[in-house]
């Protein structure tokens, strides 16, 4: 079974791909010479995407779509298939978070970030995985998940929830495809320096105070990684054919905590938020 392995004059397709990972993921691949096809719900973001795309003297279309919309994303799939026929790689990427206790996350969240974190990702790969398979050649579908996918995180249950349900997905999927042409990678990234630690009353429970809130940004600010460190992970992940990326500061320790001993990671976890002023 081969993997892809050039980028040029391929076909991918990478969801929120207007800001932070998704933005980074679409310029790794359009720097290896591949075309984009950028989705996002936020349409200004995407025309800005688009321009650094094409200075890689690449092709580059854009589609605003919410990827929890299943209509809209069956419409998706056949605008991209009449334009550029079957994808070559697919980035199930978009992603929302929310920070409170779980006392303190309505179900009007829980739905939010069910149907945007794992649907989208469930969407993504029903609408496009058909046309893959019947294709000839190598393809791939890389979702992207979360360390929270693997280990609990604190103050962010319906966040920890929808990630371990999208590793879930993406290795049963990965099982289930083994032996098919279509390869499936599963991204678990640490801490990111993306917008998507930025507050605002649509992400953040009550009680969670301005202090709290500005030792996470400064921690994101200072600890994170850029997120270009995770499109190059991407990339390489399609290139050399690898199912679990952990990228970024804390994933791997984490993965191999949990590995080692369940209870020592939740101490370490516990002092962690301890120390963080979360519990
Ligand atoms: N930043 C981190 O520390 C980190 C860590 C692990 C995993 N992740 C995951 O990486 C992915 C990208 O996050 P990011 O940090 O780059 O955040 P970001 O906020 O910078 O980017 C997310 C993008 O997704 C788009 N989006 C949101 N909802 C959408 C929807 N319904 N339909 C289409 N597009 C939508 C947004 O408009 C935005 O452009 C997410 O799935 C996130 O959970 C991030």
């Amino acid at each position: 079974m081969m993997s892809i392995t050039k980028l040029k004059n391929k076909q991918v397709l990478v969801t929120g791909a207007s800001s932070g990972i998704g933005y980074e993921t679409a310029i790794a691949f359009a720097r290896g010479g591949a075309n984009l096809i950028l989705v996002d719900i936020n349409a200004e973001g995407l025309a800005a995407a688009a321009e650094s795309v094409r200075t890689h003297g690449v092709e580059c279309l854009t589609f605003r779509a919410d990827v929890a919309d299943p209509q809209a994303m069956a419409d998706l799939a056949q605008e991209v298939s009449e334009s550029v026929g079957a994808l070559d790689v697919l980035v199930n990427n978009a992603g929302v978070g929310f920070i409170g206790t779980f006392i303190e996350t309505p179900v009007e969240i829980w739905r939010r970030l069910l149907n945007i974190n794992l649907m989208g990702v469930v969407n993504g790969c029903s609408v496009f995985l058909p046309k893959m398979r019947e294709a000839a050649g190598p393809r791939h579908i890389v979702n992207v998940a979360s360390a929270a996918g693997l280990a609990p995180t604190c103050n962010m249950s319906a966040y920890a929830a929808s990630k371990h349900a999208v590793v879930g997905l993406t290795d049963s999927l990965a099982m289930e495809l083994a032996g098919s042409e279509v390869r499936v990678t599963v991204v678990c990234p640490g801490i990111i320096n993306t917008p998507i630690a930025h507050a605002s009353s649509a992400n953040v429970g009550k009680s969670i105070t301005r202090e709290q809130l500005d030792r996470l940004a400064e921690f994101y600010r200072t600890k994170g990684a850029h997120p270009r460190v995770v499109g190059e992970a991407i990339v390489d992940a399609v290139l050399s054919d690898r199912g679990l990326v952990l990228v970024g500061p804390f994933a791997r320790l984490i993965y191999n905590l949990r590995r080692v001993s369940r209870s020592l990671l939740f101490r370490v976890l516990i002092a962690d938020s301890r120390k963080m002023g979360w519990i």
